[in-house]
C-alpha cells in the first residue's frame, strides 16, 4: 500500500510522474503529492484524495518544472487523509517519499523533539524526513545508512537532499522497490507497472541496498560503501497490458482476460496429457516427504487456498490446513519439518504472508509460494517459486489472479496425487486433458454476459445478500460474496448451506436476496433443501448449477448455468466467473468506483 515514484531524466517529470501515480493508485489513493528539483529549490505539491485534486491543483496553482522529481499515492495508515499528511515530507535539507510503517516512530519523534525538531502530521512518514535530515552531514549514503539501522518496521523509501540536486536515493525494508532503467533517464518505482512506458528494464533493490540514481547513471551500494553489481531483469509483457485495453474498468478487463491468464498458467506446465511443474529445489522424492500441508494466505488468494484444500485432500489425501497469514503468524502455529508450507500471493509483498514464510522458513519447514509477480519479495524469499503467470492485475478486486492461483493448485494436487500414488496414470491423464480445456469453457461463459446483466439489474438493490453453497461451492460462496461487497458495498455473507439453519436462517425475510451455488451431483439434493428452505421463508433465489443439472422451478427465481466437467472437482474455475461477472455489473449499476474501492488497496506491504 502507498505506490512511490521518481524520475530523473531528460524530460520534464511532472506529468511523467502524474503519469505513473496514475498507474500506482491501485496501490492507495487518500492523497497524492510530488517534490521536484528547481534550480535552487525543491518544490513541493501534495493534495488529499484521489490524483485528479493533485492535477487540479498542479493546473490551478503552482506547476513546478523540472527534470528530477518524486512523487507518493498514498493509503494512510497513522493520521487521516488531509493535505498536511500527504507527501512527500521535507524536513531542511530531506525531502522523501515513503511505503510502509515506521513501528518506533513514537520514539524516534520523542527522541527528535529533544533535539529541538517541531512536527506538523500525524505520520510515522514524517519522522523518516526528520531523522534522516539530523543524521545528514554533508554525505547521503552514511546518513541513510545510519538512519535505516534506527527505523524499525517496513519502508520503501524515495529521498532527495538539496545540495544534491537531480539525484534521487532510494532504500527498503520489507516493502517493494524497484528502479528503472530507461534511455532517457532513470526511475524508482514501487513495482514494474509504474514505469513499463517508459522502459521495461529494471532492477530489483534488496534489503541494505542503497540506489544512487541519476539521469545518466544508476549506482547501488552498501552501507558501508561498497559497490554492489545488480542484474537487470526485463519485464516480458508491455505497456497494453497495463492499461484498460478499450474496456470500461480493470476489473472487467481482467475477468475477460483469465483464459488467456489460465492458458498461460498452463501451457508451460501440462503438454500432452503430461504434468512437469518444473518447481525448482522439489524433487519428487522431497514431494513426497510430506506429511502434511499448510495454506497460508490473505484476502482472495486464501480463498483459492481453501478449494486448494479440497482438491488436495481429495486427489492426493494429503491433509491440508488453510490458515488467514495474519493469524498464522501470531499463535505459534504447530508444523513440522516434514510439512510443506503454500504461501499464496498475488503480488509477493503482502506483508502478513511474507511474515508467515519467514517464520515457516524459520522453523525449517519448506516453503513454496505460489505468487502472480515476479521476483517480489515472497517469490525470491521461499524455497521453490511457483509463477502464475497472470500478468499484470491492477483492479483491486482481485479475478484472474484468483482463478490461476486456483488452476496452479490443482497442478500441484496432481502432482502431489501422482507421488502419493492416489491417481492413476489415466485419472491423471484425463484431468490433465481437461484442465487444457478450461480456458475455452470460461470463453464461453463469459458469453452470457445478457443474463448475468439481468440477474445485477434484479438484484442491484438489495441490502443484503446472502451467499450459500457446499464443499468447493461454499469456498466459491466465500469469494464471490468478498467480491460483491468490496466494490458495490452491498452487505454481503457466505455461508456453508447446511450451516444456515444454525442461525442465519432467522435473517432471511421476504425477497431476500440468496445466491445459491450447486455444482456437486452428490451434494446437489442436499444444496437444494437448504434453498427450499429459504424459499419458503420469502428468499429471492438464484441458483448457479451446471448445464446438466435439473432445475426444480419452485426452488428458484433466477438461474446460472455453467459448463458441465467431466471432473466436478474442476467446476470452481467456472462458478466464478459469471459471480465475478454479477459483482462488476451490480458495482458499475451503483455507480461505484469499480477499480477503487473505497478504503481498500490491492498491495497491503503494512501488517
Ligand atoms: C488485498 C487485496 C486483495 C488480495 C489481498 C492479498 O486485500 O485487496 O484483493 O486478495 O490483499 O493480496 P496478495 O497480493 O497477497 O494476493
Amino acid at each position: 500500500m502507498c505506490g512511490i515514484v521518481g524520475y530523473v531524466g531528460k524530460s520534464d517529470c511532472v506529468d511523467l510522474l502524474l503519469d505513473s501515480l496514475r498507474r500506482l493508485e491501485y496501490r492507495g489513493y487518500d492523497s497524492a503529492g510530488m517534490a521536484v528539483f528547481e534550480s535552487d529549490t525543491i518544490s513541493i505539491v501534495k493534495k488529499r484524495g484521489r490524483l485528479n485534486n493533485l492535477i487540479k491543483s498542479l493546473n490551478e496553482g503552482y506547476r513546478p518544472c523540472g527534470h528530477c522529481g518524486i512523487g507518493h499515492t498514498r493509503w494512510a495508515t497513522h493520521g487521516e487523509p488531509s493535505d498536511i499528511n500527504s507527501h512527500p515530507h521535507n524536513s531542511g535539507n530531506v525531502t522523501i517519499v515513503h511505503n510502509g510503517i515506521i513501528e518506533n516512530y513514537l520514539q524516534i519523534k520523542k527522541y527528535l523533539k529533544n533535539k529541538g525538531y517541531r512536527f506538523e502530521t500525524e505520520t510515522d512518514s514524517e519522522t523518516v524526513a526528520k531523522l534522516l535530515d539530523y543524521n545528514y552531514k554533508d554525505n547521503p549514503i552514511d546518513a541513510i545508512a545510519k538512519t535505516a539501522k534506527q527505523l524499525e518496521g517496513s519502508y520503501a523509501l524515495g529521498i532527495l537532499f538539496l545540495d544534491r540536486p537531480n539525484e534521487i536515493y532510494a532504500i527498503r525494508k520489507n516493502s517493494p522497490l524497484i528502479v528503472g532503467k530507461g534511455k532517457d533517464g532513470n526511475f524508482i518505482a514501487s513495482d514494474v507497472p509504474a514505469i513499463i512506458k517508459h522502459t521495461r528494464e529494471y532492477i530489483l533493490l534488496d534489503q541494505n541496498e542503497i540506489a544512487i540514481v541519476k539521469d545518466n547513471s544508476i549506482k547501488f551500494i552498501d552501507f558501508y560503501g561498497k559497490n554492489i553489481e545488480k542484474e537487470i531483469l526485463t519485464a516480458n509483457w508491455n505497456v497494453e497490458s497495463a492499461e484498460k485495453n478499450g474496456f470500461p474498468h480493470f476489473m472487467i478487463k481482467e475477468i475477460n482476460e483469465q483464459p488467456e491468464a489460465i492458458r498461460r498458467c498452463i501451457s508451460p506446465r501440462i503438454k500432452q496429457g503430461n504434468l512437469d511443474l518444473g518447481l525448482s529445489n522439489l524433487s519428487d522424492e522431497k514431494f513426497s516427504s510430506f506429511e502434511k500441508i499448510h495454506i497460508v494466505a490473505c484476502g482472495t488468494a486464501m480463498h483459492a487456498g481453501m478449494v486448494g484444500k479440497y482438491v488436495i485432500e481429495k486427489l492426493a489425501r494429503i491433509p491440508v490446513d488453510v490458515d488467514i497469514a495474519s493469524e498464522f503468524r501470531y499463535k505459534n502455529p504447530i508444523i513440522s519439518t516434514k510439512d510443506l508450507v503454500i504461501i499464496i500471493s498475488q503480488s509477493g509483498e503482502t506483508a502478513d504472508s511474507l511474515a508467515a514464510l519467514r517464520l515457516a522458513k524459520e522453523r525449517s519447514v519448506f516453503t513454496l509460494a505460489i505468487v502472480n509477480v515476479v521476483g517480489s519479495s515472497i517469490a525470491r524469499e521461499a524455497d521453490s517459486v511457483f509463477y502464475t503467470w497472470a500478468g499484470p492485475e491492477i483492479s483491486v478486486a482481485s479475478t484472474k489472479a484468483y482463478t490461476v492461483q486456483i488452476t496452479s493448485l490443482y497442478m500441484l494436487a496432481i502432482k502431489l496425487g501422482e507421488i502419493s500414488k492416489t491417481l492413476s496414470n489415466d485419472e491423471i491423464c484425463e484431468l490433465c486433458n481437461e484442465i487444457q480445456d478450461i480456458p475455452n469453457k470460461i470463453k464461453y461463459i463469459l458469453k452470457n454476459d445478457d443474463n448475468i446483466l439481468q440477474c445485477a439489474k434484479t438484484l442491484q438493490n438489495s441490502h443484503d445478500i446472502f451467499f450459500i453453497g457446499r464443499g468447493v461451492d461454499y469456498c466459491i460462496s466465500l469469494e464471490s460474496s468478498l467480491k460483491l461487497k468490496e466494490i458495490s458495498y452491498i452487505h454481503s455473507e457466505a455461508y456453508a448451506a447446511g450451516e444456515l439453519k444454525h442461525g442465519t436462517i432467522s435473517l432471511i425475510e421476504n425477497n431476500t436476496p440468496v445466491i445459491a451455488i450447486a455444482t456437486q451431483t452428490d451434494l446437489y439434493a442436499k444444496t437444494i433443501s437448504n434453498v427450499k428452505e429459504v424459499k419458503s421463508r420469502g428468499a429471492n433465489v438464484l441458483l448457479l448449477c451446471t448445464d446438466k443439472s435439473e432445475v426444480d422451478s419452485n426452488a428458484s427465481d433466477l438461474v446460472i448455468r455453467i459448463p458441465n466437467a467431466n471432473n466436478e472437482i474442476l467446476l470452481p474455475l467456472y462458478s466464478i466467473v459469471p459471480l465475478q461477472m454479477f459483482a462488476y455489473h451490480t458495482a458499475v449499476l451503483k455507480g461505484c468506483d469499480v477499480d477503487k474501492p473505497r478504503n481498500l488497496a490491492k498491495s497491503v506491504t503494512v501488517e
